[in-house]
């Protein structure tokens, strides 16, 4: 009963925020880049096209994530699961490059370059292996690297409250920001590694295929 109580809180809170923040990633198609993002509205004057296609394929895959972590979906539509995997993986490898472009150009100094320009490197690397496995079909190797990858995607959850968070703590902006360019996926990274080491204290059935 508590376990059922806590899979739907987790579950609702889940879909909240990847939905949520993607949603609220797409804001600037109602409001502009300079009003609603004006701290990185120079990338869109300088490399529109790499910051467009980030920040319209970026939230793209977030909002994919609860409909693939979603296992009732998975076992009744699996075809429904391939076709938003092959969406969520040109989001991520499309979204990921552009990424990385945005990471090696931005303003925000080295440290915020480096944590982010890595963070594209491995959301890249983790998604394509995943995807290569699922082509190989070897499932369970295929769902131990989505879930490396989800968590990086998480990334733009983690961040989103970060930033609020240093806000509220009054700690400067540009302090703040190159370091949660290393803490909205480092520890997200790890909780998948410690989930994936002890799959039974997990919600995530890693089956063998039928
Ligand atoms: C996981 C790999 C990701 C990397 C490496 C990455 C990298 C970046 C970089 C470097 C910037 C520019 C920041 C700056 O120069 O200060 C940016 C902005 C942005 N990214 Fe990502 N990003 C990733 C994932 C995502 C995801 C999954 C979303 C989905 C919501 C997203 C949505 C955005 C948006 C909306 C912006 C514009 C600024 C803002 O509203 O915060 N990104 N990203």
């Amino acid at each position: 009963m508590l376990t059922t109580g806590l899979e739907w809180t987790r579950t609702g809170v889940l879909w909240f925020f990847t939905i949520g923040v993607a949603v609220f990633s797409w804001r600037f198609m109602v409001g502009g880049v300079e009003a609603t993002m004006e701290f990185v509205a120079y990338h869109a004057q300088l490399r529109p096209i790499a910051f467009f296609a980030h920040v319209i394929l970026a939230p793209v895959a977030l909002a994919l994530v609860p409909f693939q972590l979603w296992q009732g979906l998975r076992d009744r539509r699996p075809l429904v699961h391939r076709l938003m995997g092959r969406a969520y993986g040109m989001a991520v490898v499309i979204s990921g490059a552009s990424g990385l472009w945005l990471a090696v150009t931005t303003e925000a100094g080295p440290v915020a370059a480096f944590g982010f320009g890595l963070l594209a490197v491995l959301w890249l690397g983790t998604t394509l292996t995943g995807i290569r496995l699922a082509m190989r079909g070897d499932r369970i190797a295929h769902r131990r690297w989505m879930i490396r990858s989800i968590a990086l995607t998480l990334a733009a959850v983690t961040l989103r409250i970060q930033i609020p968070v240093g806000m509220i703590l009054e700690i400067p902006f540009d302090t703040a920001y190159p370091v949660i360019a290393w803490l909205c996926w480092v520890p997200n990274l790890i909780v998948a590694e410690l989930i994936l080491r002890w799959p039974r204290r997990s919600t995530v059935r890693l089956r063998a295929p039928a």
